[in-house]
């Protein structure tokens, strides 16, 4: 069985985690540079003041993409590398950065999906209240016009904004990552509304200014919950607790795009945070749904949940042993089938997996190679889910890979490896791991061969269900 043959195959990055050359074009500061300079902020005290140097080594990056075979590259700008104040003058070369980067990645025949924003956030701005000044949106919207003036002759896919939750939530609540911040729910409640202001003037911008004819959508987390049987009681459930609000927490999906999709806040939230909202806050609602062209989603992992006497959602526990990446994360393919068919179902959009992949300890063996069989299978059984979701009519369009390559993993900093493409961070040199060239091979057979178990072999193991049903593990992002 195969994806269809317009299927969108991919691999994504963000700015901060690959570029480097903070210096460079003039670039200003991001609230990730001052972040990674607190003590104890990071990992090992780590920085993206070189990380992989992308900025220095695009060119031989696209001639590694290009030999992966990908079809399409999902990256981000860096808005003060564009900006270097964040409103203002505009850097010629921070801008031709991104100019000669899309050039060379439609020389080489691959698609660029720009991001507008993940989360390396001007300074300069951050200084004035950052996400909570209600200007914040209009700052946004001007550095969108710039961008799109500037590319979208070339560009046509845009994505505006990546996981609103984790920069608002761990940025802005928990405080572990940029800006360190841990304020009130109901200043995250402010910030996740101009967030949505924001995404829907840069959404009319790219509409109303993109010289070709633009596909735009956002990135925000698939939150998924996927039921442990196809019993359609545990299903409902499942799919009651994917769109389920919480008291206490902006993670989840429909805070997002409920107001994103469908033009207003869920209820159920409503009744939790409204009063924190800005007054004349339905006013804004037409700006913040604007028609949009696709659903990007990050999708990793997700909770494993049956119906409970009362029908509501139970949370299976895990076993003690179940797979795991080196972050801990648990592996549960079923979330990309369930994950795309729910937020399809519930917003209509053609759904696009702008992240999807795991992190290992991968390195570099005595002969030179690295081989990564986990991640294959990892990404072999996602995708089996995701053909299997295709094929019952749920509208997929694509598949990113997280990541391109090895890059700086946030407050993680480089300890994990999330690439197809191992970086030594001391010498920055690059080589295929064993992912990228069975990748190639996927993208070659359309995602027809995914695994490697000759027939009659089971795939499952230790990811049957009814071997979840003991032992228990602490979830959490
Ligand atoms: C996502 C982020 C991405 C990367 C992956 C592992 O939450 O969007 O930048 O850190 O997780």
């Amino acid at each position: 069985m195969r994806f269809p043959d317009d299927f969108v195959w991919g691999a994504a990055t963000s700015s901060y985690q690959i570029e480097g050359g903070v210096n460079k074009h003039g670039r200003g500061e991001s609230v990730w540079d001052d972040f990674c300079r607190w003590p104890g902020a990071v990992r090992g005290g780590d920085t993206g003041d070189v990380a992989c140097d992308h900025v220095g080594r695009y060119v031989e990056d696209v001639k590694l993409m290009k030999e992966m075979g990908l079809g399409a590259y999902r990256f981000s700008i860096c808005w003060p590398r564009v900006i270097p104040e964040g409103v203002g003058a505009v850097s010629e070369s921070g801008l031709g950065f991104y100019d000669r980067l899309v050039d060379e990645l439609l020389a080489a025949g691959i698609e660029p999906y720009a991001t507008l924003f993940h989360w390396d956030y001007p300074l300069a701005l951050q200084r004035q209240g950052g996400w909570l000044n209600p200007a914040s949106a209009d700052w946004f919207d001007a550095y969108a016009r710039v961008v799109v003036d500037r590319l979208s002759d070339r560009v046509s896919h845009w994505l505006t904004i990546n996981e609103p939750h984790v920069f608002i939530v761990m940025g802005h609540g928990t405080g572990e990552h940029a800006p360190g911040l841990k304020l009130p729910i109901s200043d995250q409640v402010l910030i996740s509304h101009n967030v949505m202001r924001a995404h829907g003037m840069a959404a009319r911008t790219i509409r109303e200014r993109a010289k070709t004819k633009p596909l735009i959508g956002w990135a925000p987390v698939g939150v998924v919950s996927y039921p442990v049987s196809d019993d359609p009681a545990d299903v409902e459930a499942a799919r009651k607790e994917t769109f389920a609000s919480s008291a206490t927490s902006l993670w989840t999906n429909t805070w997002y795009n409920d107001p994103v999709f469908l033009g207003h806040y869920p209820e159920e939230g409503l009744e939790h945070f409204g009063q924190h909202l800005p007054s004349g806050w339905e006013r804004d609602m037409e700006v913040i749904q604007q028609p949009l062209d696709m659903h990007g989603t990050n999708i990793y992992r997700g909770t494993p949940v049956r119906a409970g006497a009362d029908g509501k959602a139970e949370e299976v526990k895990l076993p003690i042993a179940t797979p795991r990446t080196s972050f801990g994360w648990e592996v549960t393919p079923e979330v990309l089938y369930w994950g795309p068919k729910f937020l399809f179902e519930r917003y209509g959009k053609p759904v696009v997996i702008c992240e999807n992949g795991m992190a290992n300890r991968d390195w570099v063996d005595l002969n030179g190679r690295i081989s990564d069989p986990q991640r294959i299978d990892y990404v072999g059984r996602h995708l089996m889910e995701l053909r299997r979701a295709v094929a019952d009519g749920v509208g997929v369009k694509g598949y990113f890979q997280w990541s391109l390559m090895d890059n700086f993993e946030w407050a993680e900093g480089y300890d994990q490896r999330f690439g197809m493409i191992y970086v030594d961070f001391e010498t920055g040199e690059r080589t295929l791991k064993d992912s990228a060239r069975w990748y190639r091979t996927v993208i070659e057979s359309k995602g027809e061969n995914l695994g490697a178990a000759p027939e009659g072999v089971r795939r499952s193991g230790a990811f049957e269900p009814a071997r979840r049903m003991t032992g228990g593990t602490p979830a959490g992002h």
